[in-house]
């Protein structure tokens, strides 16, 4: 993973870099350095931990410098200490390296480096990245442009590198592949970075480097790409769309509670013209040309990472029981190494709120490469993963910070909605009475999550209960069960309690071992069909002395007669109440780790944005 950040112009480049890091950190947050550019040295800080260690350190330091790179740090090869910490320095230190990525052929280079007498002070791939940078540049005698490209044709792996040289405070080198880098253009000056947060309030103007590409920034020319095969290129300036309000936290103490609260605006704009208001049709334009290919589908194939594989389970129930199109929803991780059995008439469909997860990226790219037609549901404007698929449909989340996923979930579960409901009606699996009202159900979930948002104090007493619980069951049937699992993972990731989802009634085939007294079952009790059953297994929970944390619909009395504590939602059509029923769960598990005094917005070992495998 890693964030990684450059500056090049007329202002100092310090403060810029800083800030530029404290955005990236959801990337990553084990170490951190700069590399500053003054007359003929390159003045190197860095430290373990987050970015605020490192401007702590820096102050009693000259950082001053027109010309910088920084970086901070999720470790892979190599512990995270100051050592490990980028920037990395060649041998001779006239080069410095910052690197988000894995190079994985990094041993055998290193091995062959060593012979040449080449010693390596951290245990990183991306120090051994500079020192061959570095050989190239004293064996062939050519510029650190041409040294860096062919340095990057002999490299297995995923990259985005900035490189700098001592002296030389007018230009440093960039380059990409599998890892993202923007760079934004302004006046006599460049912004690179891995997205484009540090980057918007400087200028709305930016490239965004393709894989296998190579760009000279110099500051006083215009940017220069070419691919790493020697081929110019032609860079296409983008209008940056991201506002600065989105990126910061608007007076709420953390990320993860703004974007949770956000979700009735969040919705709503994915909803956004695509509902015509007069003939209250659904028009996904994104994937217009797409819609036939979807009707006649064989087979949808759902490849995600974490929250967005949990919404890609609700997408299954959606279209299978809408369209009436089988559905398999697959790890991105697992998909691209167990040699998947792919059909021309397969829909492959990716969900990413980063549109950066490397395994899905690779999933993507391996459908892609059978022929298979590729769609895409994405967060992130311009991001890798819409740019690879066909076609796709963005969630209009607004930028999600907050390294446990809230707001990108039930925005990628609403736009699958939207799918699934337009291509049932086309493929006549609805009627278009149906298809009519559950259009007017949708259209209401925005305000209802507004209703379902003023539970928050009720929430609160609730994870006063249970915080020192060092074990939690989610259990839910059909649509419910995803919810469960992603409950389950909102709180393990947040406030390291052991959680697990469950279906309801697979509960007694083992979980039902671990109750007791003392164990919080979380039960997700919203739906009109199974109800029966559902309050079966809660009675077999309780009758084995589990407390029952129970959401239900308002107005439910038989569950309420049970559970030791209740949580109300509005009532909805069944397809739509998953996205009620996780928005007590994100704040059951938010106000848990706010009491266990854990970081909520960077739990421990966790990124945001997972661009390696
Ligand atoms: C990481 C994040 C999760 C996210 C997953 C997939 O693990 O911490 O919150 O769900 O990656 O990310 P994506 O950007 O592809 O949705």
């Amino acid at each position: 993973m890693c964030g990684i950040i450059g500056y090049i112009g007329h202002q100092e480049a310090f403060p810029i870099i800083i800030k530029g890091l404290k955005r990236l950190e959801y990337r990553g947050y084990d170490s951190a350095g700069v590399s500053i550019g003054r007359h003929d040295e390159l003045n190197i800080i860095k430290t373990k931990g987050k970015v605020d260690n490192l401007e702590d350190i820096s102050n009693k330091k000259n950082t001053s410098g027109k010309i910088g790179i920084g970086h901070t740090r999720w470790a892979t090869h190599g512990e995270p200490n100051k050592k490990n910490a980028h920037p990395h320095c060649s041998g001779n230190g006239e080069f410095a390296i910052i690197h988000n990525g894995i190079i994985e052929n990094y041993d055998s280079i290193k091995k062959a480096l060593t012979i040449k007498g080449h010693e390596f002070k951290s245990e990183t791939d991306t120090e051994v990245l500079i020192h061959l940078i570095e050989e190239i540049k004293t064996q062939e005698n050519v510029t650190l442009f041409e040294s860096v490209r062919l340095a990057l044709n002999e490299i297995v792996g995923a990259y985005a590198i900035i490189v700098m040289q001592k002296g030389s405070n007018e230009e440093f080198i960039a380059a990409k592949n599998g890892s993202p880098l923007v760079i934004g253009i302004g006046n006599g000056e460049y912004f690179i970075a891995s997205d484009a947060t540090p980057i918007v309030e400087y200028t709305r103007n930016v490239v965004y480097l393709e894989d296998g590409e190579i760009a000279k920034v110099n500051k006083s020319l215009e940017l220069e790409i070419k691919t790493i095969t020697n081929v110019s290129k032609t860079p296409y300036i983008h209008e940056l769309e991201l506002s600065l309000d989105a990126i910061e936290k608007g007076g709420y103490p953390h990320f993860m509670l703004k974007e949770i609260n956000e979700q009735p605006k969040s919705v709503l704009n994915t909803l956004r013209g695509r509902i015509d208001p007069e003939t209250k049709e659904i028009k996904l334009g994104g994937i217009f040309d797409y819609e036939q290919k979807i009707i006649n589908a064989s087979r949808i194939i759902i490849i995600a990472c974490g929250t967005s594989w949990h919404a890609g389970l609700i997408g299954e129930y959606l279209f299978e029981d809408l369209t009436r199109i089988p559905v398999e929803v697959e790890y991105a991780s697992e998909f691209r190494y167990r040699n998947p059995i792919l059909r021309e008439s397969d829909i492959v469909l990716a969900i990413s709120q980063s549109g950066e997860t490397a395994d899905t990226l690779a999933a993507l790219k391996l459908a892609k490469s059978k022929g298979v037609t590729v769609l895409g549901i994405c967060n992130v404007v311009g991001s890798s993963i819409p740019r690879l698929t066909d076609a796709g449909i963005y969630t209009h989340a607004g930028p999600e910070i907050g390294v446990a996923s809230t707001k990108a979930f039930t925005t990628q579960v609403s736009v699958l909605a939207l799918i699934s409901l337009l291509i049932a009606y086309k493929k006549g699996e609805i009627n278009q009475i149906t298809y009519r009202e559950l259009i007017r159900e949708i259209e209401l979930i925005p305000e209802k999550i507004s209703k379902v948002l003023k539970s928050s104090s009720k929430i609160a007493k609730i994870a006063k209960r249970f915080s020192s619980s060092s074990n939690f069951l989610y259990l839910g049937r059909s649509y419910n069960f995803p919810v469960a699992l992603e409950g389950a993972l909102k709180l393990k990731e947040i406030s390291y309690i052991h959680a697990e989802g469950y279906p309801a009634a697979e509960m007694k085939h083992g979980p039902i071992a671990l109750i007791d007294e003392n164990m919080p079952i979380v039960v997700i009790a919203t739906q009109r069909t199974n109800y029966e059953k559902i309050i079966s297994n809660i009675q077999e929970v309780k009758s084995r002395g589990g407390k029952i944390i129970a959401i239900v619909t308002m107005g439910d009395t038989s569950v309420k007669e049970i559970a030791d504590y209740c949580i109300e939602i509005p009532d909805s059509a069944e397809q739509f109440s998953p996205i009620l029923a996780n928005i007590p769960l994100q704040l059951l598990s938010y106000q848990i780790a706010v009491l266990r005094g854990c970081n909520v917005d960077q739990p421990r070992n966790l990124a945001k944005s997972v661009t390696v495998e």
